[in-house]
């Protein structure tokens, strides 16, 4: 009960280090307030009772001392439980610049995995591992060791939740939003991922695994999946395809119908009413399924609204083709 590990599995990111000690200072505290308060009134209740025979004609008197310490004390613990949670809290959930990108998209109710970079695409749902186990390779989300990894997550239909105790990790995953979770993983392994967040009859189910492997046998799952037929959509096809290519240049240009797409990867764009907004995963994919909200100045409100007429692994692909026409990635929050 002293040690995280009472509770939680070994911690194995490194990006979490800190994460069970605060965790553990969290809870100490609280049972000791907890003493601290409910001590004296279980203590005042026998004393005081109405049989008991004390005189209780003294006026109730106030104390200066006593005011002074359970104001300062309780300020002082938050302003530290402060500051060390938003630290911690800020390792986690900024990636490093060179760390390693994965799509997750969740949906009732299994994962898809998209790694852009390698050109693959997994799925992981109870019953598609236990069939890659017996294939002989490794089940669920593979990521190679010691390698620091952004996860950009969102779903397909309602909340899911990236759940890896091992990890300390735990980020919702949302209809219509990215969110970004971060790890690296210290030791090789099979890990629990669960769902956290309840999305339905088989919410209970949707449980996969994140297998941590050598550089070398990522190398060699990422070969055997390149076989595979499945790959995650292309975006410049659906870019083509969706009508995009009528009003949006993808060189740099100006004087189109609508802005050019060339370098709009994490500009500054002014919008009509003069705020600015940063063009990342979030803006972008506003602009498709809700080209209303924000309008570039210059430029007349008359895109077609996208939202329904694109699935989530269309849409997807699309910011991912967006991002990709600027010669210097980053990622988005
Ligand atoms: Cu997905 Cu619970």
């Amino acid at each position: 009960m002293f040690d995280a590990r009472f509770w939680l599995p070994e911690s194995i990111n490194s990006m979490a280090e800190g994460t069970d000690q605060f965790f553990m200072v969290l809870i100490w505290v609280s049972v000791i307030s907890l003493l601290v308060v409910l001590g004296p009134m279980i203590w005042m209740m026998f004393r005081y009772r109405a049989s008991q025979d004390i005189d209780r004609s003294a006026p109730p008197s106030h104390h200066l001392g006593l005011e002074i310490v359970w104001t300062v004390i309780p300020t002082a613990i938050l302003i530290g439980v402060f500051f060390w949670g938003a630290t911690g809290y800020t390792k986690m959930v900024v990636p490093p610049t060179d760390a390693m990108e994965i799509r997750a998209t969740g949906q009732k109710w299994f994962w898809t995995f998209d790694y852009p970079e390698e050109g693959i695409r997994v799925r992981a749902s109870l019953e598609a591992d236990e069939e890659r186990v017996k294939n002989g390779i490794p089940p669920g989300l593979v990521v190679p060791v010691d390698t620091p990894i952004k996860i950009v997550g969102s779903s397909a239909d309602v909340i899911h939740s990236f759940y890896v105790p091992a990890f300390r990790v735990k980020k919702d995953v949302l209809p219509n939003r990215y969110t970004v979770a971060t790890f690296q993983a210290t030791k090789e392994g099979t890990y629990d991922l669960f769902c956290a967040e309840y999305c339905g009859t088989k919410h209970s189910k949707m449980i996969t695994k994140v297998s941590v492997v050598s550089q070398e046998a990522f190398a060699e799952f990422i070969s055997k999946q390149s076989e595979e037929s499945d790959k995650p959509i292309d975006g410049a096809t659906v870019f083509n395809t969706s009508g995009c290519a009528g009003c949006h240049a993808v060189v740099a240009s100006s004087g189109g119908i609508g802005p050019t797409l060339h370098g709009l990867w994490g500009k500054t764009e002014t919008l009509v009413d003069e705020t600015t907004v940063v063009a990342d995963e979030n803006y972008i994919r506003e602009s498709i399924v809700n080209p209303m909200e924000k309008i570039v100045r210059g430029y007349s409100p008359m895109m077609p609204n996208y939202s329904g007429q694109l699935s989530e692994d269309e849409l997807n692909a699309l910011v991912l083709y967006i991002r990709d026409l600027s010669p210097e990635k980053e990622g988005a929050e």
